[in-house]
């Protein structure tokens, strides 16, 4: 029997901004099974008509194009309940609503997923419930670790979703394909003949009215200490037996145990943060973020992280790392760049061409490999050039490919407790050594290319 869905936070805005537009596609992929209904739970007084016809008008904006029979099939199977999350006996009869397992989706602010978990843990929920936990899983390792203890209480590993669309997004999986499936790349593919690798995500977005979320976590507990890291794991693993679950993601998490756990010297040496001033980004003006609705300037927050890692085994020794990203940046960057070594001796008489770069690179995705080549007229000038593709249009978006994985019951791309937890043990260091004001807090123009990093 499918389970049913159950959403936490069905009235707000993840709810209805990705969920709900990642359902129809999943509906009109014909990857829902008609026996499943999706009820909401939220503290707002609606019936389930309200639900409904709020859900209708949100769908209007972030699913416009979107064929009407399907939207009246999402429609049809949509339910509400009030209840506090708190409320055990209220959950309890949510759950006797549903009667068979479920998947309980937390789209809940952070704050809630400890109280919410608390309270399912108290109830006897149906074999074969799975549950959801969206990003950030805690915000340190002591509460990453609790909430894993208070998960397990009511559900085993395998049933456990804490999802990270990065993942999901089909040039990110493309990282496997690259370099498991060529042997030109992986015999390549280490500290012998790769100079340093760069995770990059900047983003022209700034706080999108995301105060109450965003300055108490800012880009390193935001971006970096999940989403870069996830894909530092794919760019640095050891290749894979198989791509099964427990396989995929022990290799991944042996990528996490080997970055280093910096000291507060090396925290100095390291990383820089940095947070936007006023400026603009192409037409759109922007406040100094201090200036923000909702911000308080004493959390010190960034809107801008770049951290340097190293990975202490024998593939990476050396290997810099740079994972960074920033918000109201000038441009849309998101890719991952590895360069190579320069060749070890150059017979040309000429000054030596560029080492190789390879490039994976997000919106529009496309993949692109700088080479030199004998160029035209005299045939031993070096040329440059950049084998370039682009890589497939992904069928599904992002959230209806990780709604598909929690349907299907597949695990392989979610998270696993072990790496929710070393990923925060590799940035608590870092965001203790800020707390103690050992990195500045630089500037940058809103609209600029970052901070001066010099
Ligand atoms: C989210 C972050 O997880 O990812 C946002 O909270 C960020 O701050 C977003 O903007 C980026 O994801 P995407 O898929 O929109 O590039």
């Amino acid at each position: 029997m499918a389970p049913d869905f159950v959403i936490f936070g069905a009235a707000g805005d993840l709810t209805s901004r990705y969920l709900m537009p990642a359902l129809v596609h999943v509906i009109k992929a014909g990857y829902l099974d008609p026996t499943v209904s999706i009820l909401g739970v939220s503290r707002q007084d609606w019936t389930p008509q309200q639900f409904r016809r709020h859900i209708a008008d949100r769908l209007q904006q972030h699913a416009a194009d979107a064929d009407p029979e399907i939207i009246a099939n999402l429609l049809d199977r949509l339910d509400y309940r009030q209840a506090d999350v708190t409320d055990r006996a209220a959950l309890s009869s949510v759950f006797h609503q549903v009667k068979g397992p479920a998947i309980s989706y937390l789209a809940l602010p952070p704050s809630l997923f400890i109280p919410t978990v608390e309270t399912l843990s108290d109830l006897d929920l149906p074999r074969g419930s799975r549950i959801v936990v969206e990003k950030p899983f805690g915000t340190d390792l002591e509460s990453a670790k609790r909430l894993n203890r208070l998960i397990h209480d009511s559900f085993d590993e395998g049933a456990v979703f804490r999802v990270d669309h990065f993942l999901m997004k089909q040039t990110i999986q493309n990282i496997l394909g690259l370099r498991f499936a060529n042997r030109i790349f992986e015999m390549l593919w280490n500290r012998d003949h790769i100079e340093r690798v760069e995770i990059t995500w900047d983003e022209t977005v700034a706080l999108e009215r995301r105060a109450s979320y965003y300055d108490r976590s800012g880009a390193l507990r935001d971006m970096i200490q999940n989403h870069l890291l996830q894909l530092l794991t794919l760019v640095g693993m050891e290749p894979p037996v198989s791509l099964d679950a427990r396989e995929l993601r022990d290799r991944k998490v042996a990528v996490l145990r080997a970055v280093r756990r910096y000291t507060p010297d090396e925290v100095e040496r390291f990383t820089h943060r940095a947070r936007y001033t006023a400026g603009q980004v192409g037409a759109v003006p922007l406040p100094n973020y201090t200036d923000e609705d909702g911000v308080d300037p004493e959390l010190r927050t960034e809107t801008f992280a770049q951290v340097t890692l190293h990975l202490d085994n024998w593939r990476w020794s050396g290997v810099p790392f740079v994972l960074r990203s920033g918000k109201a940046m000038a441009a849309d960057r998101h890719e991952i760049v590895v360069h190579f070594r320069p060749v070890p001796h150059l017979a040309f008489e000429q000054s030596p061409p560029p080492p190789n770069v390879l490039r994976l690179q997000l919106n529009p995705d496309r993949m692109s490999l700088g080479v030199n080549i004998n160029g035209p007229g005299n045939p031993f000038d070096l040329e440059r050039v950049e084998l370039k593709t682009d890589c497939c249009r992904q069928d599904l978006p992002a959230y209806a490919r990780l709604l598909l994985d929690v349907i299907e019951g597949d695990t392989m791309l979610s998270i696993r407790d072990d790496e929710a937890e070393e990923s925060w043990s590799i940035v608590e260091p870092i965001l203790n050594a800020w707390s103690e004001g050992r990195v500045p807090l630089l500037e940058y123009p809103a609209g600029s290319t970052g901070p001066n990093l010099a």
